[in-house]
């Protein structure tokens, strides 16, 4: 394993410890990695109105564009609760998908998004997960 893909699994681990989540009791930390070598990371908030819920990749766009990021996404990691279910690695959901590829199109970049599971990490690429991706590209 790479130096930055251990870092950034462990960054969306820690993360996940501080979900707000007492609702599901579902945590999920998210880490993104930019081409300076920062992370920054995000946590599912929930809501007791549920749909407001928000998700942890989401949260950790909202940062990275808080801190006036636009662009340079290398690499995201998710991590869900590795008790649960089957175990099998989380994928963004639909939503985040599109919320990681505003980021990434600013960029010009197609992060790999490590997908964390109880007994694999699976690497995918965003384009992967969302093809024909309607981007910023499309309103020039
Ligand atoms: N959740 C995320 O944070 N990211 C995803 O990609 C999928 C789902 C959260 C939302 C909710 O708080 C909990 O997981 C259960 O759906």
């Amino acid at each position: 394993m790479s130096k930055n893909k251990d870092q950034l699994i462990a960054a969306a681990r820690e993360a996940a410890t501080k979900a707000y989540a007492p609702y599901s009791d579902y945590q999920v930390g998210a880490a993104l990695l930019f081409d300076d070598g920062a992370i920054i990371t995000g946590t599912n908030v929930e809501n007791a109105s549920y749909g407001l819920t928000v998700c942890a990749e989401n949260v950790a766009v909202a940062r990275a564009f808080g801190e006036g990021r636009r662009g340079g996404l290398t690499a995201v990691a998710v991590v869900g609760p590795l008790d649960k279910g089957d175990g099998s690695p989380i994928t963004p959901c639909g939503r985040c998908r599109q919320v990681l590829n505003e980021i990434a199109g600013l960029g010009g970049t197609d992060p790999v998004i490590y997908c964390v599971g109880r007994d694999e990490v699976r690497e995918v690429t965003l384009a992967q997960l969302l093809p024909h991706a309607f981007g910023p590209s499309h309103l020039d």
